[in-house]
């Protein structure tokens, strides 16, 4: 079976993207990525592209005149590589309505939260500030609206006791990388319909039992 042509979009570190290297990795795996593209040009996340032999460009948005330009860079690199579906992993611009259109049902976002809780940035630290007990992280389909869209995959962490936003982040960030893995399987494999603002999942495994925060056992 053909694979599903990645184009991945970053500005930094580059984990997330480097959990897509790892999974395609294996032989098995439904996608391969043919493009990362970041808008940075000191992203370290690019050097973890070309290190697996992936293509990796840089399109520095301060080198066009406006968003619409510098999404039309974008959309020729990702179209030009025949990319059937596009990553957001941690791509820090905000992307207009005409580029979000053009990629309809084509474009997911990974997000440190369990949306629509906590879109936007400092998830971590609003999270703790509010005294959620459960925080988490969230694939979905990308509509104009920031962080908003069908939902793919979500993942639940426990915030722990004590808990500052460095540690919750590095243990949301562990479900990353399997979460965003795992969404682009299940969409290379065709089991995702858009349904309106839902996803339907197809085939999908018996759902694990709930995650309690604080756990059961010990509280008598
Ligand atoms: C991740 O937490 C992702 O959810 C958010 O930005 C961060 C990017 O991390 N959108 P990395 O560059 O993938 O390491």
């Amino acid at each position: 079976m053909a694979r599903l042509k990645l184009g991945v979009l970053i500005s930094g570190r580059g984990s997330n993207l480097q959990s897509l290297i790892e999974a395609c990795a294996e032989a098995d795996y439904p996608a391969e990525i043919v493009l990362a593209i970041s808008n940075e040009p000191e992203a370290p996340g690019l050097e973890r592209a070309r290190r697996a032999g992936i293509r990796a460009e840089i399109v520095d948005h301060r080198d066009f005149s406006g968003r619409e330009a510098f999404e039309r860079a974008l959309d020729r690199a990702l179209a030009g590589a025949d990319a059937g579906l596009v990553c957001l992993a941690g791509f820090m611009r905000l992307l207009t309505p005409w580029f979000v259109e053009r990629w309809n049902d084509r474009l997911i976002n990974i997000h440190p939260s369990l949306l629509p809780a906590f879109p936007g940035l400092d998830t971590h630290a609003r999270a703790l500030a509010a005294g959620v007990r459960i925080a988490g992280c969230t694939v979905h389909f990308v509509r104009a609206e920031m962080d908003r869209g069908p939902i793919v995959v979500q993942a639940a962490v426990a915030v722990e006791d004590g808990d500052d936003a460095a540690g919750l982040a590095a243990r949301v960030l562990a479900a990353e990388h399997r979460c965003l893995p795992l969404a682009v399987r299940l969409i290379a494999e065709g089991r995702v319909r858009v349904a309106g603002e839902r996803c339907e999942i197809a085939g999908a495994a018996e759902p694990p039992p709930p995650l309690i925060s604080p756990s059961p056992s010990g509280c008598g």
